[in-house]
């Protein structure tokens, strides 16, 4: 068994596919983001939620990044509905959670409320900015929460992804059939380049086993989909680590980008997956210049390790150093900046579409040839 236990005790499993859903009074539409949530909370992800927050778990997260009970919850996790689908709706009632023409799920009002966005987004993201990519989507979508407990009906299809899907109780299994006792999560949305590759090695010579842990959920439009990710981890695994000590998995939910507080939320979650640690390098989450470069890490000081019950591995800024001829950050390497090998996530993203592959010290060799043609055939 690891030693990590879920957040707040226990495992929460809301999936029942018998699930009576005669007694809902509608139907509501769930975007994609939500739909990720529904199914998130249903398989423990996001354990102790058993619901979309009600007005007082809301506040309390957007207020002290806090449950209303005392427990660390860093990002709301809410149900924005249209006007329409919550008129006339009472709390009592049970509706049937929908996408695309499919229900998924069944949610039992307890409560419906309008909350102030431009305070969650200023409390959650640091800015109200629309320009900023977490705030436009709080911005944009339905003005009216709901909340209460859910149940999931129907899994979403997985499509490719569904070889690389494990629940939260299938990692805990699996890490103890490895027989880890420590696990490292590692949350990324970009392709492993070798500075994540540095800061997941460093952190495997100190604990059992890796989980890579892509986010495949929502991403802002210039993001590396998560279709051509996936194949650049396999290559990666393939040839530069041990199989015995990695673990690849999805992490379907939607980015926040809301860096700081995400970093939090990341690893409440991958507690729960199991892990009893949780790498978070430099800027995690973070988009622009919204965060400074170790706010991520500065935020974990508010909590004390028993409360957080996962241990942070802070990395600095990490890149090759042609003059060491190896990896290093600034605490390993006294060399100036010439001889470091660094690219904005823009600059890459370029190089790989106009079919270059970045320098081999940047990104491996087989992992910038497994984006550039998966870049090419999604623009086909
Ligand atoms: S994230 O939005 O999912 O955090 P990304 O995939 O770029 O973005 O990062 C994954 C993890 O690696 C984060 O913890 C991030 O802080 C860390 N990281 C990314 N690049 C570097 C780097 N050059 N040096 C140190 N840490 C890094």
């Amino acid at each position: 068994m690891t030693t990590s236990q879920p957040h707040g005790g226990t495992l929460i499993n809301r999936f029942n596919p018998e699930a009576d859903l005669t007694l809902a009074v509608r139907e509501v539409e769930l975007d994609a983001f939500a739909l990720a949530d529904l199914e998130l909370i249903a398989i423990g992800a996001y354990s102790p939620l058993t619901g979309f927050m009600e007005r007082g778990d809301y506040e309390s997260v957007v207020e002290r990044m806090r449950l209303a009970n005392g427990l660390v919850w860093s990002i709301p996790v809410t149900l924005p509905v249209a006007e329409e689908d919550a008129a006339g709706l009472k709390v009592g009632d049970s509706v049937r959670l929908s996408h695309q023409g499919t229900v998924y799920g069944l949610l039992e009002v307890r409560d419906i409320y309008r909350p102030d966005k431009q305070v969650e987004a200023r409390q959650v993201y640091g800015t109200d900015e629309i320009k900023h990519p977490g705030v436009k989507k709080l911005l944009e979508r339905p003005n009216v929460y709901l909340g209460g407990p859910i149940t999931l009906v129907k899994r979403p299809d997985k499509g490719v992804f569904a070889a690389h899907t494990l629940d939260p109780a299938e990692t805990r299994k699996r890490f103890a059939e490895r027989g880890w006792k420590t696990v490292v999560g590692f949350q990324t949305r970009n392709p492993v380049h070798r500075a994540h590759e540095y800061i997941q090695k460093s952190a495997l010579e100190i604990v059992d086993g890796l989980l890579l842990h892509p986010l495949v959920g929502e991403t802002k439009a210039d993001d590396i989909p998560a279709v051509v990710r996936m194949e650049s981890y396999q290559v990666l695994l393939r040839h530069y680590y041990p199989p015995e000590r990695v673990q690849l998995a999805v992490f379907p939910a939607a980015m926040r980008y809301a860096g700081p507080r995400e970093a939090i939320f990341h690893a409440m979650v991958r507690k729960n997956y199991g892990c009893t640690h949780f790498i978070v390098g430099r800027d995690h989450a973070g988009v622009g210049n919204y965060y400074g470069t170790y706010d991520a890490q500065r935020i974990f000081l508010n909590f004390t390790p028993e409360e957080l019950g996962i241990t942070p591995l802070f990395f600095e800024n990490s890149f090759y150093c042609r003059a060491c001829g190896s990896m290093a950050s600034s605490k390993t390497c006294p060399h100036g900046a010439e001889h470091h090998v660094a690219l904005s996530g823009t600059k890459v993203r370029e190089m790989l579409s106009r079919g270059e592959a970045p320098p081999p010290e940047f990104s491996r060799p087989e992992v910038a040839k497994v984006l550039i043609e998966g870049l090419q055939a999604l623009s086909v």
